[in-house]
């Protein structure tokens, strides 16, 4: 079937810190690196380094060359990419000596999608692709209306949460995968199988992935519920394990593997992404992921 992500593209400006600056501090950093990213960018490159045939749609502002080059090289197709002429969006992210993060988003070109940018994308599509959306881009409600319209599936992973996904018919959604707090703002609860049943309760035919950090993630698809552990390495930066997550999970549902097997080389493909450096050159090929498991069976 294959992909088309409607997604975010950052300059990622990447900060070693010994902390994370607090109110009124001036703090050195040490190592500081660009990296590619965004949001929907990492989710892109780990589908199509997953395998699946992946199409990035979205804007490339002034200085966002270096995106649309990385995507190229992981064959993303960008037939239908826009060029605004406004600055690329970009993220400044500190990286704490554990390995954690903090974002600062400027949106500049990602949020110049417009509905009629949006119809073109979809009108040109012969075939149905899953439609992956992140909260990065404008007009997310609009993409999941015009995609539910045309009967293609659509993905939503509610990140970053803010009050505009409250608005959201989750009833048009496929599948669905927050964390713990975005789960937590959709349904007000904060036990996982509560936020899990919440979910459900309000969406009964959307699947649900709840990505709980430490303790893995939850899986709920009709009346299937997995449970999908971490597997456990040495972090040295956490930015984009859950976009690696994400865009391993919809290759494998795309490749039709078992959703377990699907989960389960989707945390497997975050923990190696973990590892590395960086967000989107941090996310494992196929085969490093398929080696990782092999190693752990
Ligand atoms: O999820 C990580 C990403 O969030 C970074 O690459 C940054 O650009 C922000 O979008």
């Amino acid at each position: 079937m294959g992909v088309i992500n409607f997604g975010s593209m950052n300059v990622d400006h990447v900060y070693s810190m010994p902390h994370f600056v607090q109110p009124g501090e001036t703090l050195q950093s040490g190592a500081y690196h660009i990296y590619c990213g965004g949001k929907g960018l990492n989710q892109s490159v780990a589908a199509a380094r997953a395998g699946a045939k992946t199409m990035h749609a979205g804007m490339a502002g002034k200085g966002g060359d270096m995106l649309l080059d990385f995507l190229r090289s992981n064959n993303v197709d960008l037939s239908m990419i826009g060029l605004p002429d406004i600055p690329q969006g970009h993220a400044i992210i500190q990286v704490s000596e554990s390995g954690e993060n903090s974002i600062i988003l400027f949106r500049g070109s990602n949020f110049a999608v417009t509905r009629s940018y949006i119809d073109s994308v979809l009108d040109r599509q012969q075939e149905p692709q899953y439609v992956i959306l992140q909260n990065e881009i404008s007009e997310v409600p609009y993409v999941i209306d015009a995609a539910f319209r045309k009967g293609f599936p659509v993905v939503l992973n509610a990140s970053p949460f803010d009050d505009s996904l409250l608005e959201i018919d989750l009833s048009k959604v496929t599948w669905l995968l927050v964390n713990e707090i975005e789960g937590g703002c959709l349904t007000g609860e904060t036990d996982p199988d509560a936020i899990l049943a919440k979910l459900r309760e309000k969406s009964p035919k959307t699947g649900v992935v709840l990505t709980l950090g430490k303790e893995g993630s939850i899986c709920a698809s009709g009346d299937r519920v997995i449970r999908q552990g971490i597997f456990p390495v040495q972090a040295v930066d956490t930015t984009g394990a859950g976009d690696t997550f994400t865009g391993y999970f919809i290759a494998g549902l795309d490749a039709h593997l078992d959703l377990s097997e699907a989960l389960r080389r989707a945390a497997a493909a975050s923990a190696i992404a973990v590892t590395r450096p960086g967000a989107a050159p941090s996310i494992p090929m196929a085969e490093e992921v398929t080696a990782f498991l092999q190693e752990r069976q």
